[in-house]
């Protein structure tokens, strides 16, 4: 039993100070950093894109696990892979099963850890043909876009869910939760089998980064 990692989302760091901020959460304890790819047409907000991915491989020993939120997942995910991504997560929402099947497969030739992200109202079913082939699944527990978004409530029972099919597929990759997380919201989604947990602004808008992340990693140990 792996203790549930912390993956805090840099897209609530101080960007003109980057480097110290990840720096402090790496130093916290962090278990990846989590970086938010929006180009500002599957969701209304654009972001940071591989400069900035390619930046951060430089200055941090941290996993890199890159959210792309992004209408062309297969033409984007060669740039995050040569960039340095240690995961790519792409979105079930644009690709039909072949795309999402195609997906994977380039993450995991280029030695990268695959994973696909269902939207808050996406069921969780269309995961089932590729599970077998997923290190991780990330459910969005806000609607992709934002971050300082509240918890949407329920969504610990579709982490049960996935935790489900994936027993029944005889596959056990990671479960992510990303959106609202906090000490309030983290030992329900762990309970119900998460092992990744985002936080943007649970960490990276409290006085004392460091100590909000444990705080959150001490309430989902409970
Ligand atoms: C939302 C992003 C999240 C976001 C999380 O679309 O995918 O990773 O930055 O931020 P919080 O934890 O503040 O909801
Ligand atoms: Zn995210």
């Amino acid at each position: 039993f792996e203790p549930v990692k912390i993956a805090p989302s840099i897209l609530s760091a101080d960007f003109a100070n980057l480097a110290r901020d990840v720096a402090l959460v790496e130093e916290a304890g962090a278990g990846f950093l989590h970086v938010d790819v929006m180009d500002g047409h599957f969701v209304p907000n654009l972001t940071m894109g591989v400069p900035v991915v390619r930046s951060l491989k430089r200055a941090t020993s941290l996993p890199l696990d890159v959210h792309l939120m992004v209408d062309n997942p297969l033409d984007q995910l060669p740039w995050y892979l040569d960039a340095g991504a240690d995961s790519v997560t792409v979105h079930v929402e644009p690709l039909d099963a072949e795309g999402l099947a195609r997906a994977v497969d380039e993450i995991r030739a280029a030695g990268a850890k695959a994973a696909a992200s269902v939207k808050p109202g996406t069921p969780v079913e269309v995961l089932a043909p590729v599970l077998a082939d997923l290190d991780m699944v990330l459910v969005m527990s806000v609607e992709p876009g934002f971050s300082g978004q509240g918890f949407i409530e329920g969504s610990e029972e579709k982490v049960a869910r996935v935790a489900q099919l994936a027993r029944a597929a005889g596959s056990s990759p990671l479960i992510e939760v990303d959106g609202g997380i906090g000490a309030a919201t983290a030992g329900r989604v762990a309970a119900a089998g998460a092992d990744v947990l985002v936080c943007g602004n649970a960490v990276f808008a409290a006085d004392d980064p460091a100590a909000a992340l444990a705080a959150v990693r001490d309430a989902a140990q409970k």
